[in-house]
């Protein structure tokens, strides 16, 4: 599974992160993906760029630019900086394959975006708003982050810029991603390392504008005039739980640690590190053991939508 690697590789000092990113990974390579496209709250272009095939070196990580960790317990977005001094894009090879357009509402981590040539096009722009592009310009639409999104202004958005037989890719949540969450806990009973476990993530994740199950998607899909046209399932509840825990809480710590290692000690570090979580990791990897042989429910699916 050398695509866990990959992800350890860019995500390590967060294992928990690579291990869902290898599992959306894992979906998204059953859809077709058509250009022109368009990858809809890409960030740092990150997970797009291994999920297209690109590979970065071991001196490639997403910790290059950060900044306020020390009020990362208060819900900064520690990500959101870019300073070209500090950013080197170790890049072992390139998609062979090009996203036509990555759109984000942050400047920031668009600036990261194009350091990864990507991107045909980066788009500065508010999700939630009329999409800058013109009517039926795209072939795919990916999203994995529509249900913080507000899907009365983008479900028409992508009737209008979709070409005629244009698919879109979303990540759609199942109930158990909102009531597996840790956060329940400080909810119900106040405990205050719930809430620091938490760190701010279930109010960014579940806004409250939406429900989180199948039927409620369901509902808004055929609504809005798209049929389902496939689905896979995504994260088992097991996987999930472990992201949602993870090592969130030590992140500030291990900044510090990172900032105070440097070139060749911070590689032999981030080695061990990386071969010890690979061998963990690993047999999180498999969603059909861990759907049959655990048990485990999805938290997610994947979809692809078809005008209806
Ligand atoms: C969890 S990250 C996912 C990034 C990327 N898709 C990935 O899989 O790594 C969520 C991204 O959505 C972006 N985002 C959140 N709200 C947005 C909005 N209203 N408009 C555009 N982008 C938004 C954030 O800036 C962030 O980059």
């Amino acid at each position: 599974m050398d695509i866990l690697r990959e992800f350890l590789n860019a995500f390590w000092l967060r294992p928990e992160v690579a291990l869902i990113k290898t599992h959306e990974y894992l979906a998204l390579q059953e859809f077709e993906f058509t250009e022109p496209s368009l990858d809809l709250g890409c960030g740092d272009g990150i997970f797009s760029f291994i999920s297209a095939g690109g590979r970065f070196g071991s001196d490639f990580d997403m910790y290059q630019n950060v900044a306020l960790t020390e009020q990362f317990f208060q819900g900064a977005d520690v990500f959101d900086h870019f300073d070209p001094n500090q950013f080197k894009a170790d890049i072992r090879k390139y998609p062979e394959k090009k996203i036509t357009y990555g759109l984000d509402h942050k400047a920031s981590l668009l600036e990261k975006a194009k350091g990864l040539k990507l991107y045909e096009e980066t788009i500065v722009a508010d999700g939630n708003k009329a999409i800058p592009l013109p009517d039926q310009s795209l072939n795919t639409i990916f999203c994995n982050i529509i249900y913080v999104l507000d899907t009365d202004v983008l479900f028409p958005e992508f009737q209008r810029i979709l070409r005629r037989d244009g698919k879109v890719i979303l990540q759609l949540p199942e109930s158990s991603s909102e009531q597996s969450m840790v956060y329940h806990l400080y909810k119900e009973h106040g405990w205050e390392w719930a809430r620091l476990i938490d760190r701010n993530k279930y109010a960014t994740t579940f806004t409250g504008e939406h429900e989180y199950n199948r039927e409620y998607w369901d509902k808004k899909i055929e609504r809005a005039n798209f049929r389902i046209t496939k689905q896979v399932d995504l994260r088992p509840d097991l996987v999930h739980k472990m992201w949602d825990i993870g090592l969130r809480p030590l992140f500030p710590a291990l900044m510090e640690m990172y900032k105070r290692l440097a070139g060749e000690d911070r590689r032999e570090v981030k080695k061990v590190w990386v071969d010890t979580l690979y061998e963990v990791l690993l047999h999180f990897c498999e969603p059909e053991w861990m759907y049959e042989g655990m048990d485990s429910k999805p938290a997610y699916r994947m979809v692809a939508l078809e005008s209806s």
